[in-house]
């Protein structure tokens, strides 16, 4: 079988150095596709997505959003045909969220391991400390907080959204399937979730079945408005409609699942391999920073 990987780097209203993004993810998508001719697709996954993190341009790993109390917490999620799956919610001061969530998968009992033990086990495992903000990012945050503080008290101070303009809760997020030359598939995703994030919550990305699926019918990423994401639990849907052959190919697969998004005003978007090795996705956002090689 021919190795196929696709990567996206985050559905988005707005094209903002939009080049340098296109750029990272078609970089990371080489470096996968390179790592799949000698590797399995759960090593490209990871492989493509730390190149991803890696990016001061994607809102994941370096360069993620700060929440609103200043720190970056980041989720992250993995899974193989084999049903085998790890993540991670809320971890910080890690460089790599996808290769701890990788690390949950093949060394613990568990799926998910959230917040500060999260981080704990990261660093027990030999993970290097590291500080993703980036000073684009903490600027963005000042003069965010600026406005911010003249216009709240502190009982609001959890509902940032209101204060923010419509449509600027910016979005981003990376993943990438990938099928290798055995014909294995693995999917990944990782963000650094809202723009603003709220401490305490938590978005699609690290939750299996809602931002990250992987079963023997195929490999799914998701991105966009993870609440909504969420209550859809689209990656579980969109392998769903190839499971129940209610679509074709990957290609048909995402479309349905952006047409669920569409049912609930939810921007964002969807990258999937079907078990043929079909690619697929959509969005509908303006765009979706996306690559692939097949
Ligand atoms: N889709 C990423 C998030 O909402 O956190």
């Amino acid at each position: 079988m021919k190795p196929k990987i696709i990567v996206h780097g985050g559905a988005r209203r707005s094209g903002n150095n939009e080049s340098e993004r296109k750029t990272d993810v078609i970089n990371a998508c080489k470096t996968g596709y390179e790592a799949l001719l000698e590797k399995d697709a759960v090593e490209a996954v990871e492989i493509a997505i730390r190149n991803l993190e890696a990016s001061e341009y994607l809102n994941a790993g370096v360069g993620s959003y700060l929440q609103l109390d200043g720190r970056v917490r980041m989720d992250a999620s993995i899974m193989k045909d084999d049903l085998s799956a790890g993540a991670v919610i809320g971890i910080e001061d890690v460089e790599h969220p996808i290769s701890v969530a990788r690390r949950v998968m093949e060394t613990t009992q568990h799926v998910i391991l959230s917040g500060p033990l999260a981080t704990d086990f990261a660093h027990s495992e030999g993970f290097p400390r590291f500080d993703p903000r980036t000073k684009p990012k903490i600027n963005l945050w000042m003069e965010i907080m600026d406005e911010f503080r003249q216009k709240t008290t502190y009982e609001q101070i959890f509902h940032v959204d209101k204060y923010l303009k419509e449509g600027s809760l910016n979005l981003g997020t990376v993943g990438c399937v990938a099928m290798d030359a055995n014909g294995n598939i693995a999917a990944g995703t990782s963000t650094g979730g809202l723009k603003m994030n709220v401490p305490g919550r938590v978005g699609d990305s690290g939750i299996i079945g809602a931002g990250t699926y992987c079963s023997k019918f195929g490999g799914a990423s998701c991105t966009g408005h993870g609440e909504k994401i969420l209550i859809l639990c689209l990656a579980k849907k969109v392998l769903n409609y190839l499971k129940h052959k209610r679509a074709g190919n990957a290609m048909d697969a995402t479309k349905y699942g952006v047409e669920e998004l569409n049912s609930l005003q939810a921007p964002g978007g969807i990258i999937c391999i079907d078990q043929e090795g079909n690619i697929g996705y959509a969005h509908n956002t303006a765009m979706m920073t996306m690559h692939y090689i097949e």
